[in-house]
């Protein structure tokens, strides 16, 4: 009898799952039967843009926590699928810093060719997953939304691929019940337009801050004002941006920091982070971790260490990402298809506290960088993943911190060479401050 698998999710780490499988297939290998279990109506996860905000028209959570001209925050060239280059996609090489519907239409366009739509059950949240300890297999009930049923099914194995950056950590602050303004999480933010003329305050110093303060600041906001509770970020800030300590309290408009400074602000973001959030997942199942490179109980950073038929993807902390994905997923299909084995529990154990002690040892983000760079490559060498030129990978994130460092608001004009395919990236036909418009069509006209 096949072997039969679910996959929760279908955003960038589930599709790397069914690529994965289907590569294998192409391959010529007989492969278990793919089931994926997506809450939205189309797939690209994060990438699949919607207006709204809250819940869905069923009343499901929002997932998207995406917005309005996003770019890519870090070089295309650090992400690149290995088996589908952007100029394969786009029949050309395209600059580096991709606004979100450039990289979704590369996203599907590798899918598309893959052909693996049919194995995804879209608008079918997963309710709760259990696992029976005498049958070895997996139960998974999920809610068909358009048939407004319910149903059970059995699985070997499941891998869990439905992201960590949706569910928000939102802190209270004193004074927020009666602020005279809005009052909103990087999750519900969609158009910096609605803060034009605005002098808005944001909580939290890492990459929703910085990019939805720029947002804001490229859209014609009065003023940035960034709270942090460890350290400021320290770039070259516009003159109308500047960096405070953490908020203490709030009366009517009037925003106090922890050194006794005072700003009279309109509305207030809280760039607080996300949380792993897994309400399916029962305790046994359920992964509790920080946001951090090496996750707790991930052997590999994928197996579950108490139940290793149980698989997580991308549940890291995110300098590398899509080929991160594929290195994983194709991971997990070799433990699922019996090509890799996997060792005791002390074993697995022992390898997640010693990537715990690596992560802890790091003495910067360049640290930070090239361990993930290794973890990626450690993946990859021990399946049939193409092998690429990691080190230049890093290279390129190297080359962004120093852009960002040297002009935080010019960085995205900078190019990158692909180390899949060795060319370099053009020049942008316009500077990111001045393109207004992150449609695909503008983008691609260069
Ligand atoms: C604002 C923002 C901007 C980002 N920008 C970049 C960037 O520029 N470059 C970059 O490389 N990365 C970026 N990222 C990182 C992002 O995490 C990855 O690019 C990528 O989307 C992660 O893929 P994923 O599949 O793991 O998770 P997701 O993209 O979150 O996809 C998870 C999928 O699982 C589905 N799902 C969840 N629960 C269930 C359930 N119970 N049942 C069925 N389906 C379910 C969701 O609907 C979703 O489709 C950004 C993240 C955020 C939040
Ligand atoms: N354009 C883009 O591509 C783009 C844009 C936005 C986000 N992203 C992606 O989205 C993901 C999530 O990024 P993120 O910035 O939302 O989350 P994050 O990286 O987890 O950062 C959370 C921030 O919130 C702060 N924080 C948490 N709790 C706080 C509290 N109680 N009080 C004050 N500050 C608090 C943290 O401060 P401490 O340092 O003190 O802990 C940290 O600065 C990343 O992968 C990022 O790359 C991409």
């Amino acid at each position: 009898m096949t072997k039969r698998v679910a996959v929760i999710g279908a955003g960038p780490s589930g599709l790397a799952q069914l690529r994965a499988f289907q590569s294998a297939a192409q391959n010529g290998a007989a492969i278990p039967e793919i089931v994926c279990f997506e809450t939205q109506d189309d797939w690209g996860g994060l990438w699949n843009y919607t207006w709204r905000t809250g819940v869905d028209e069923y009343g499901e959570p929002v997932h998207c926590s995406m917005y309005r001209y996003l770019w890519s925050n870090g070089p295309k060239e650090g992400l690149e699928f290995a088996d589908y280059s952007f100029e394969e996609h786009f029949g050309r090489q395209i600059a580096s810093y991709p606004p979100r519907a450039v990289l979704f239409d590369y996203i599907k366009g590798r899918v598309e060719k893959a052909n693996v739509r049919d194995w995804i059950r879209f608008r079918t949240p997963v309710r709760h997953v259990s696992y029976a300890p005498d049958t070895g297999m997996f139960t998974v009930t999920a809610h068909n939304l358009a048939d407004d049923r319910e149903y059970s099914e059995e699985f070997d194995h499941v891998v869990v691929a439905s992201g960590h950056f949706s569910t928000p950590n939102a802190p209270q602050f004193d004074g927020f019940p009666t602020f005279n303004g809005r009052i909103l999480h990087a999750h519900d933010f969609r158009d910096a337009l609605e803060f034009k003329d605005q002098d808005i305050l944001i909580i939290g110093t890492s990459y929703s801050a910085e990019d939805i303060g720029s947002q804001c600041w490229k859209y014609g906001c009065k003023s940035v004002t960034v709270s942090h509770r460890t350290a400021p970020m320290g770039y070259k800030w516009p003159d109308n941006w500047q960096e405070v300590p953490l908020l203490t309290k709030v009366e009517g408009n009037t925003a106090t920091f922890k050194d006794g400074t005072t700003k009279d602000v309109d509305s207030i973001i809280l760039c607080t982070g996300y949380q792993h959030h897994f309400p399916f997942l029962p305790d046994e199942l359920r992964l509790k971790t920080a946001n951090r490179l090496a996750t707790a109980d991930l052997y590999k950073g994928v197996v579950w260490v108490n139940n290793p038929k149980l698989m997580y993807l991308g549940m890291q902390d995110q300098w590398f990402t899509f080929n991160m994905f594929d290195g994983q997923a194709w991971y997990v299909r070799d433990i699922i298809m019996g090509r890799i084995d996997v060792p005791s529990k002390d074993v697995m154990a022992k390898d997640v506290e010693d990537r715990i002690a690596a992560e802890d040892a790091i003495a910067d983000d360049y640290g930070a960088i090239k361990y993930q760079g290794d973890y990626v490559k450690e993946l990859i060498e021990d399946t049939d993943y193409p092998s690429f030129d990691l080190d230049g990978a890093c290279e390129a994130f190297y080359q962004w911190k120093k852009h960002k460092k040297q002009d935080i608001m010019t960085f995205r004009n900078n190019s990158y060479k692909s180390v899949i395919t060795g060319t370099m990236a053009p020049i942008h036909h316009t500077p990111w401050k001045d393109a207004l418009d992150d449609s695909l069509e503008s983008y691609l006209q260069n």
